[in-house]
C-alpha cells in the first residue's frame, strides 16, 4: 500500500470515528499504520483501563478476539468491534472451561488467576485475571495460606511463582511465538550486540528470562527505553513492539531478539479491515450477559489491584 493510500484510509478512519462516537484501541503489536490512526496503543492491561472509562459508544479493538471480549466485558452497553473475527490467540484456546472446571475439581481450595489471553468462559470460572504488566502484584493481592492456580501460562506463570513467595501451580499452556526465544539465539545476538539490555516479555521461557535485565509487559518495554540512558535494546517479544519502540525514542537502537517472532493473529488487521468493520459496524463481540457477569468479576479484581 502506497503512502496515499494509507494516509487516504487513515483520513476516512477518523472522519467515521468522529461521526459513530467511536475509538481505536490498537494493541503493541499490531501493523504500524494500525497503531499510527489508534487513540491508543498500548499493552493489555492499558488498553483494559480505557475500555473501562471510554464515553465512547463504539470501540473498534484492533488485536486479538480475548482483548474484545475483555471490553465487551467491562462495557455491555458498549458495540465493541473486532475487525477480523478470525484474530484469535492461540494461547488462550489452551485451555476450555470445562478443563478448567475439572482442575478446579482437583484442587477445591486453590485461587485461580487466570492471565487476560483466556476466553471469556475461562475468565468465569477464574476468581482474578491478570496480565503480564501486573501478575506479581495480583499474586500478592492473594491470602498467603492459598494455593494459587495459574492458568494458561506456564512461562508467566513461573516468572509469578519467582518473584512472589505464593504456592503456585499452572497450566501448561504457552505462547508459541515466545515459547519459541531460545537461550542459544539470544546468547547470539547479545554476543553482535555486547552494550545492549536485553528486554523481554514474560511469556518467554525461564531460562531466556535468566539472561534478560528486565522481564515486562510490552508497554513496560516502552517506558522502561524511554527512562534509560542506554542506546541499544535487545528486544524479547513480538516484533511489532519495535514500532512503538522506535517512535517513542526515535535516537535508540532496538534489536529483535528474534525476527520470526511474529503473531500471525495480531497481523491480520489492516486499515482496510478497520474502515469496513465502522462502516458496517460488525462484526460485533458480545459476551452473552451470564459469562460476563461471572467475568466482570475476576477482571474488576484485577483492576482493583494497585499496580505502582
Ligand atoms: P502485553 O499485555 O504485554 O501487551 O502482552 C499481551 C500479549 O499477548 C503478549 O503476547
Ligand atoms: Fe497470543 Fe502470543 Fe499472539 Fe500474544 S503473541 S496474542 S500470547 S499468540
Amino acid at each position: 500500500m502506497g503512502d496515499n493510500s494509507v494516509r487516504t484510509l487513515q483520513e476516512k478512519i477518523r472522519g467515521l470515528l468522529y461521526k459513530r462516537n467511536a475509538i481505536l484501541l490498537a494493541h503493541n503489536y499490531q501493523l504500524p499504520e494500525v497503531q499510527d490512526v489508534a487513540d491508543l496503543c498500548g499493552d493489555s492491561l492499558e488498553l483494559s483501563i480505557k475500555a473501562s472509562e471510554t464515553d465512547a459508544e463504539v470501540i473498534v479493538f484492533c488485536g486479538v478476539h480475548f482483548m474484545a471480549e475483555t471490553a465487551s466485558i467491562l462495557c455491555p452497553d458498549k458495540k465493541i468491534l473486532l475487525p477480523v473475527s478470525s484474530a484469535g490467540c492461540p494461547m488462550a484456546d489452551m485451555i476450555t472451561a470445562e478443563q478448567l472446571r475439572e482442575k478446579k475439581r482437583e484442587m477445591p481450595d486453590a485461587v485461580v488467576i487466570s492471565y487476560v489471553n483466556t476466553t471469556a468462559e475461562v475468565k468465569a470460572e477464574s476468581d482474578l485475571c491478570c496480565t503480564s504488566a501486573n501478575a506479581i502484584h495480583v499474586a500478592n493481592s492473594v491470602d498467603k495460606a492459598l494455593p494459587i492456580l495459574m492458568t494458561p501460562d506456564k512461562n508467566l506463570a513461573r516468572y509469578t511463582k519467582k518473584h512472589t513467595d505464593r504456592k503456585i501451580s499452572y497450566w501448561d499452556g504457552y505462547c508459541v511465538y515466545h515459547n519459541s526465544l531460545t537461550v542459544e539465539r539470544v546468547k547470539k545476538v547479545k554476543k553482535a550486540y555486547p552494550n545492549a539490555v536485553f528486554l523481554a516479555h514474560p511469556e518467554c521461557r525461564p531460562e531466556v528470562l535468566e539472561l534478560a535485565e528486565e522481564a515486562m509487559s510490552t508497554s513496560g518495554m516502552i517506558a522502561y527505553a524511554a527512562d534509560s540512558d542506554q542506546r541499544e535494546f535487545i528486544i524479547g517479544t513480538e516484533t511489532g513492539i519495535l514500532h512503538p519502540l522506535s517512535k517513542a525514542n526515535p535516537d535508540k537502537h532496538f534489536i529483535p531478539a528474534d525476527p520470526n517472532m511474529i503473531c500471525t493473529d495480531m497481523k491480520k488487521t489492516g486499515l482496510k479491515e478497520a474502515l469496513l468493520a465502522l462502516e458496517n459496524l460488525e462484526p460485533e463481540v458480545k459476551v452473552p450477559e451470564e459469562i460476563r457477569v461471572k467475568a466482570k468479576n475476576a477482571v474488576d479484581r484485577m483492576l482493583a489491584v494497585r499496580v505502582r
